[in-house]
């Protein structure tokens, strides 16, 4: 509950402003954008205004930012602050890269969206430009990271029910214990966390866990003849940065060839050079038959995700039995093309590799009865704190926060520090210093 107002209000609309966060009315003659313009609001009324009329689904920490250049955001009262989230690693090639963003202003000038019912002149060369970046036949152009997810899971059950032979409807999809994908009915299915799925039942059938990180286990899930996938992110970054033992993803590559089932890997957040690698399966140069991308697909300015696979997979789906009227659009071709460009001509995921090698290093020197673990790839990366009554992991983001450094706190004690990718070494010093000084005044 953020509704504090400690601070005076700054001119003569923020009264009503005020008054109309009060009132019990259900109409207000009050008009944001006017408001926005006449005043500029304290942090703390946009907190209140926010808790008044936004559905209560998010707890953010109180910071009320404007901005956003590079590795860099700044608050409405100016200060500035290094991003450690990167909203949830959308924003891997920095705040506003002027590339990206000047793609996105010449496409959005000309042509906006023509939905999928005609032909146009951008879609075929992003698809040329990512499918040959990543070695797939063919990509399927969505918009969120759910939605991808979702599209892997019917090419799926479609490739189960056409290709493997898997009699009508009796598909299974295997999910490892811990997977988050989103949070549409499907995503939610296949949860195990009490807060993604308790209360929203009943749920799709046609799924099943295994442990992450255990091959036994998963080999003999794959032993059903009827199991279609096993979709699973390299590295599980909603549930705390957890890295599995090297060797896995191979060994998920072998068991799915012997057993005839699609590995469909969730990079929406591991890939895009997150982890230091184009991909996250790239340590260990193994090749998924499924690849969904998201989040840095667009630098962050635009939702644009995408299904790779080869024809075998793809060709399953036929006109009018999937798509979206967004997927795909002029803007979000271009966007996700200059997206990845600047990954490429940035060397980010070299970049990303070298700076989490430091983080990482130094992290570890923290003091092991606050720290208890710091773990991750390339600049994803987490470290676990160890709760008592004086801290736990939102009081040191608060602390973080206050110190100049933005991150959230996750399941109460871990807290994940995920820069932009454009970091350079004096600026990742620097942040280290942040992290030490904070972590050592508690
Ligand atoms: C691994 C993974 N997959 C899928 C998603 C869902 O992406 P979106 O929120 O864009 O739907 C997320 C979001 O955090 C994610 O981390």
């Amino acid at each position: 509950m953020f509704l504090h107002f400690g601070r005076t209000l700054r001119s003569a609309a923020a009264p009503v402003l005020a008054r109309a966060l009060h009132s019990g009315s259900r109409a207000s003659s009050v008009v944001p954008s006017r408001l926005n313009a006449e005043c500029r609001l304290t942090p703390e009324e946009i907190y209140a205004r926010e808790e008044k009329y936004g559905a209560h689904n998010y707890q953010p920490l109180p910071v009320a930012l404007e901005r956003g250049e590079g590795i860099y955001v700044w608050d409405v009262e100016g200060s500035r602050y290094f991003d450690f989230l990167s909203a949830y690693s959308a924003v891997n090639q920095g705040h506003c890269h002027p590339e990206i963003i000047a793609a996105l202003s010449a496409q959005a000038s000309k042509l906006t969206l023509t939905s999928r019912a005609f032909y146009n002149n951008v879609l075929g060369a992003y698809e040329e430009y990512i499918t040959g970046l990543f070695g797939y036949d063919k990509v399927l152009p969505v918009n969120t990271g759910v939605e991808g997810g979702e599209t892997a899971c019917k090419l799926a059950r479609r490739w189960a029910y056409d290709v493997k032979g898997v009699p009508k409807n009796k598909a299974r999809i295997i999910f490892a214990n811990g997977n988050f994908w989103g949070r549409t009915m499907a995503a939610i299915s296949s949860s195990t966390d009490p807060s993604s799925y308790e209360g929203f039942g009943p749920f799709m059938p046609g799924f099943d866990l295994v442990p992450f990180n255990d091959a036994p286990a998963l080999e003999k899930a794959l032993q059903d003849p009827n199991v279609a996938a096993f979709m699973v992110e390299p590295i599980q970054g909603e549930a705390g940065v957890l890295v599995p033992d090297q060797g896995y993803l191979t060994k998920i590559r072998e068991l799915c060839t012997k057993y005839n089932v699609l590995w469909i890997a969730d990079e929406v957040q591991t890939g895009l050079a997150r982890t230091g690698r184009r991909l996250a399966v790239d340590h260990e140069e193994v090749r998924p038959d499924v690849v969904i991308l998201g989040k840095a697909l667009s630098g962050g300015v635009y939702p644009v995700s995408a299904v790779l696979c080869d024809d075998e997979i793809m060709l399953t789906i036929k006109p009018g039995e999937h798509g979206s009227t967004f997927g795909g659009n002029p803007v979000a071709c271009q966007v996700a093309v200059a997206a990845l460009r600047v990954l490429e001509e940035e060397k980010l995921a070299e970049n990303s590799q070298r700076m989490g090698e430091l983080l990482q290093t130094e992290l570890r020197k923290l003091p092991r009865d606050i720290v208890t673990t710091v773990r991750g790839k390339g600049l994803l990366n987490a470290v676990v704190i160890k709760e008592t009554e004086d801290y736990n992991a939102w009081k040191v983001c608060l602390r973080l926060r206050d110190n100049g450094l933005l991150a959230k706190p996750t399941h109460g004690d871990i807290i994940r520090l995920a820069p932009p990718l454009t970091i350079k070494e004096d600026e990742m010093l620097e942040c280290i210093d942040i992290v030490q000084r904070t972590i050592l005044s508690f």
